[in-house]
């Protein structure tokens, strides 16, 4: 029912982003819904998924449709908190308190039970749209992107497929704080022997096992 509805009215449950972009001229980023279009569309079937940056859950909310288990890491304890709260009748949902780099690892580790698995990763520092203050901050590093890739890097063949989506990659100019180059990233997405393209502001990798 609400699919049908969705599909039927999607113009106008969408109206307020969809003028917003247009006033934008259509510019990076695109808004949240489609962007989870792009999240669905690149979704391995039997997968976990591992988001790192829950914010307020909406992608979390999203990602607990598509897969049987979701981990998200909040650094910010605030908002992890309010996840909690949120997800507290979702049973394939676990929310953790950490910065993504100090318990990638372990997640990673611990979960290798799975066949395939994805990954969101959006941790970084924005400013909260409701409280209009800065989320959790670290001195010198807003996203923990290039460390969070190296840990990944350890685990590729654990698993048969691997999908990796990095939002925001209109920030990777080797300009903004410490985000680094686009080249920085493709050449991991090819050390990997992995397939990469860009939709929507987001880089998406893939990696298959038994291609390499
Ligand atoms: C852009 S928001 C995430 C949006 C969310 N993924 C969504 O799609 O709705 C970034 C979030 O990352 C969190 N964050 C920042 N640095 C982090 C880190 N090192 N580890 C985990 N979370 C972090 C911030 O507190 C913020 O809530």
């Amino acid at each position: 029912m609400k699919k049908y509805f969705e599909k039927k009215f999607w113009k106008y449950i969408y109206r307020r982003s969809l003028n917003n972009w247009y006033k934008r001229n259509f510019s990076s980023p695109s808004p949240e819904f489609v962007k989870h279009e792009i999240i669905k569309k690149n979704n391995l079937d039997n997968s976990l998924w591992i988001e790192t940056g829950t914010y307020y859950g909406d992608t979390t909310n999203l990602l607990s449709n598509l897969s049987s288990k979701v981990i998200s890491i909040e650094a910010d304890k605030r908002l992890y908190d309010l996840a909690v709260k949120k997800f507290q009748n979702s049973k394939n949902i676990q929310i953790i308190n950490d910065k993504s780099q100090s318990i990638l690892e372990e997640i990673l580790k611990n979960n290798q039970n799975h066949k395939n698995i994805c990954l969101y990763l959006d941790a970084h520092l924005c400013m909260d749209h409701l409280t209009k203050e800065p989320t959790f901050k670290e001195e010198n590093l807003e996203t923990p992107i290039m460390v969070e890739l190296n840990i990944i890097e350890k685990f590729l063949t654990k698993f048969d497929r691997v999908n990796i989506l990095v939002d925001d990659i209109r920030l990777f100019d080797g300009k903004t704080q410490n985000y680094p180059n686009l080249n920085e990233i493709v050449d991991w997405a090819r050390k990997n022997k992995s397939n990469w393209f860009i939709e929507h502001d987001i880089f998406i990798i893939k990696f298959q096992a038994n291609s390499i």
